[in-house]
């Protein structure tokens, strides 16, 4: 075969290729291992090209006539990165000398996957677990220490009822979680009527705003046209954001929902549905917007459970908006509030 049309073949890879002489000398490599290692690597031995000793192990290994080894190996240039080594023998009637063929496949999000899965069922297990232990620490004490005093049992009762209703909606809040991260690449098709949902939450959730002494205000045009959208995950949009403006925000304050029509808007294809919610209150500190729609982040910890908040609300928020390839815009100013803007594109455009 001629060079170039191995050259040509090679450049097709996505991995980093060396072939390797008998002397572990670089006979040839492709772009994408000049992109690593850069310049020069042909002729350079590959001990002095690749410092890492498992991948050396592996080249050894292929030269001295083993069909083929692997490795993961991490290199630090020019960031931390995961490859998948492989090193495979060449037979001796083989191209340009060549006795081994070394690649490295970068893996690195593949491992970044991993480690967000297994941080994720870390994270749950630890909330599930809390409310479950105040419960087996309260079923104890009705068995023993509060076995006949009714006072104390009603009130461990309704400390557990709660503990209870913590569980049920952090097992609601993950169910639609993994399922709107499973839709999220299937466009929704339905149609929403975005004022009318608006309208349902503010009224589903006026009791919890008048124990919180707020006042929801809300403000639209008079006609707004059914957006192209799924009902439920909408209303999932709306009840999060309304209920944390309700929460978070200062007593005796209004929470504000306005929708406003716009025909053109930075980040969204065509017209779009503009909605706000708004409230009044202490703000979010700048450096925790950007992760607030990470799954459990919280800015106050201990005040979120308290109030009954899983953590999961604005991760959830941020993956049907962007299912309705729309946008979340988050902010806030500390002493004033915090408003959370969601643009929905209000026509289906391709
Ligand atoms: N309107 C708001 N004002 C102040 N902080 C907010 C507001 N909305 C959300 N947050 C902060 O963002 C965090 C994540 O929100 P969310 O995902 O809905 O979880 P939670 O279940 O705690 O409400 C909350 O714990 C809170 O610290
Ligand atoms: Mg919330």
């Amino acid at each position: 075969m001629a060079k170039n049309s191995l050259l040509n073949i090679l450049n097709g890879l996505s991995e980093a290729v060396f072939l390797i002489g008998e002397n572990r000398e670089i006979v040839l490599t492709n772009p994408q291992a000049v992109e690593i290692f850069g310049k020069g690597l042909e002729g350079q031995n590959i001990v002095r090209a690749i410092r890492h000793p498992d991948c050396l192990r592996a080249t050894e290994d292929a030269l001295a006539g083993v069909e083929s080894t692997s490795a993961v190996i991490v290199l630090e240039r020019p960031v931390p990165t995961t490859y998948q080594v492989r090193a495979a023998h060449l037979p001796e009637d083989d191209i340009f000398g060549a006795r081994a063929v070394l690649s490295l496949a970068d893996i690195s999000h593949v491992r970044e996957a991993e480690q967000m899965r297994s941080d994720f069922v870390a994270n749950v297990s630890h909330e599930l677990r809390s409310p479950l232990t105040a419960l087996s620490g309260f079923i104890e004490t009705l068995q023993g220490p509060a076995k006949d005093d009714a006072a104390a049992q009603e009130r461990f009762l309704h400390l557990m009822d709660r503990e209870a209703q913590r569980m049920n909606r952090l097992i609601g809040d993950l169910l639609s979680l993994s399922k709107v991260e499973v839709n999220e690449r299937v466009r929704p098709t339905g149609m929403a009527d975005v004022v009318s949902i608006v309208r349902r939450v503010i009224t589903t959730l006026s009791s919890q705003a008048e124990d919180d002494q707020k006042k929801v205000v809300f403000h639209h045009p008079d006609l707004v046209a059914p957006i192209p959208g799924d009902e439920d995950e909408i209303i999932q949009v709306f009840q999060n954001l309304i209920e944390n403006a309700i929460k978070y925000g200062a007593p005796d304050t209004e929470v504000s929902v306005s929708i406003d029509e716009m025909e053109r808007v930075a980040g969204v294809r065509g017209p779009a549905l503009s909605v706000v919610v708004q409230d009044r209150g202490p703000g979010i500190p700048a450096e925790h917007i950007p992760r607030l729609t990470e799954r459990f982040y919280r800015v106050d910890d201990s005040r979120s459970r308290d109030i009954g908040g899983t953590g999961l609300g604005l991760a959830i928020v941020k993956h049907i908006v962007s299912r309705h390839r729309g946008r979340l815009m988050i902010h806030s100013e500390r002493n004033v509030g915090s408003s959370f803007t969601v643009l929905l594109p209000a026509t289906t455009s391709t």
